[in-house]
C-alpha cells in the first residue's frame, strides 16, 4: 500500500516555494492516497523559536494547508510534538544513522554557518528525526521540494541499515516525489540563492499572506535582465532571474515550461511580469483570504491538530510497537 508523508515547518510565513515545491503537490495527492500531513514544531526548535510566535506559527500553517485545499477529515494533519511516537523512533534512528552520513548533510553546513561549535545537537540529528516522521508511518512517497533530496536519501539509508542490522524486511525503502516545473524556487532579489523564509529581505519572497498590491509590486521589483524573455529553455543560460520567473509562471498557470515559454517568448519583461502578477493573484489571493478566515478561529484550527494526532498515533503506535520488539526492549507485546 503506498502512504503519503510531508512535514512542513511551522517558522515565519509560508511563501510561494513552498507552496509549489510541495503544498500544491499535497492538495493533488490527496484525491489518490492516503496521506498524512505534518506541521513539524519538533524540527523547527532545532532553532531558538519564540514560544508564543511558535504558537502562532503552527496555527497559521495548518490554516495555510487547509486554505490551500488540503481536506482534514480525508487527510491527516497535525502537529508532529502531539504523537510521541516520532521522538521515540528518532531516537533509535540515532543510534542507527552514522555521524559520516550526517556529516554529509549540506543544510545543517548551511544553517549552521561558520559557528559550527554554537549549532544545537538537535540541528545536527535533524534528519534522523525526519526519517522517523516518515518511517513511524512506514511512508512510501513523500512530496518535497528538492532542497530536501538528500535528507530523503539519508532515510533510505537508515530504513535499509536497519532492515540489514537486524535481519528484518521492515522499513520500505521511501521515494521522494518531486513533482511540477517550480521544484526549486529561487529569490526575486537574486536567481542564485533559494527562496526562503530566512531571507531577511521580504522582497525576496511571495508570502501566502500578502496582498494584491504587495504582490504586484514584488514582482515589479524582482530582478531581471535587458533581453526579451527566449522561446526555448536553452535560452535561459546564465539567465537565472529569467529562467526561475518563466518557471513560476509555467508553474502557476499549470503549463509544460515548454508550454509557457511558447506564450511569452520573445515579450518583454515589462509586459510578462503584469501576466505573471494576474496568474500569481488568482492562485495566492483566495489562499490568503482562507487562512486570515481559519487563523481568527484558533480553537477549531487546535481541535483539527488534536484530532489528527490521535488518528496518527493510531497508525504509528502498533509499527513503534514492532520495532521495539525487534530492537530487543522488553514492552508489553512481549509473550
Ligand atoms: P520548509 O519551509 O523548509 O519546512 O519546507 C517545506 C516544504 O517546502 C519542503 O518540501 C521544501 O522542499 C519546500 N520548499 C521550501 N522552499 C522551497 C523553494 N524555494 N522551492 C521549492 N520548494 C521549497
Ligand atoms: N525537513 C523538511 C523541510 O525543511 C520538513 C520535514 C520534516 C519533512 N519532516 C519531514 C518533510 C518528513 C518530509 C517528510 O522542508
Amino acid at each position: 500500500m503506498n502512504r503519503i508523508f510531508s512535514g512542513i515547518q511551522p517558522t515565519g510565513n509560508l511563501h510561494l516555494g513552498n507552496y509549489l515545491g510541495a503544498v500544491r503537490n499535497w492538495v493533488d495527492l490527496q484525491h489518490d492516497y492516503e496521506c498524512i500531513y505534518c506541521v513539524v514544531d519538533l524540527h523547527a526548535i532545532t532553532v531558538w523559536q519564540d514560544p508564543a510566535e511558535l504558537r502562532d506559527s503552527t496555527r497559521e500553517v495548518t490554516a495555510a494547508l487547509i486554505a490551500a485545499g488540503i481536506d482534514p477529515e480525508k487527510n491527516i494533519i497535525f502537529n508532529q510534538s502531539q504523537n510521541p511516537d516520532h521522538a521515540q523512533l528518532a531516537w533509535i534512528f540515532n543510534c542507527v544513522a552514522r555521524l559520516g552520513w550526517l556529516n554529509r548533510m549540506t543544510q545543517f553546513k548551511e544553517k549552521a554557518g561558520k559557528h559550527r561549535e554554537n549549532a544545537s545537537v538537535g540541528l545536527y540529528a535533524y534528519p534522523n528525526l525526519m526519517a522517523a516522521d516518515i518511517l513511524a508511518y512506514k511512508g512510501t512517497h513523500v512530496p518535497v521540494g528538492e532542497d530536501q533530496k538528500q535528507h530523503l536519501e539519508l532515510c533510505r539509508d537508515i530504513a535499509q541499515k536497519f532492515n540489514n542490522d537486524f535481519a528484518v524486511d521492515f522499513f520500505p525503502i521511501t521515494e521522494p516525489l518531486i513533482l511540477g516545473e517550480a521544484t526549486r524556487v529561487m529569490s526575486l532579489r537574486d536567481g542564485s540563492a533559494k527562496m526562503s523564509k530566512s531571507d531577511p529581505s521580504d522582497y525576496s519572497r511571495i508570502n501566502f499572506t500578502d496582498g494584491p498590491d504587495e504582490i504586484a509590486l514584488k514582482i515589479r521589483k524582482a530582478r531581471t535582465d535587458p533581453e526579451p524573455l527566449p522561446s526555448e529553455a536553452a535560452g535561459f543560460e546564465g539567465r537565472p532571474e529569467a529562467a526561475n520567473l518563466v518557471g513560476i509562471y509555467a508553474a502557476l498557470s499549470g503549463q509544460a515550461l515548454d508550454a509557457a515559454l511558447a506564450e511569452v517568448g520573445g515579450r518583454q519583461f515589462s509586459e510578462f511580469k503584469k501576466m505573471l502578477s494576474d496568474v500569481c493573484v488568482g492562485v495566492l489571493g483566495p489562499i490568503g483570504t482562507e487562512m486570515r478566515r481559519l487563523v481568527a478561529e484558533p480553537h477549531h484550527i487546535d481541535a483539527i491538530l488534536h484530532r489528527g494526532a490521535e488518528r496518527a498515533r493510531a497508525i504509528s503506535r502498533p509499527i513503534l510497537d514492532e520495532v521495539m520488539d525487534i530492537v530487543g526492549f522488553v514492552h508489553p507485546l512481549d509473550d
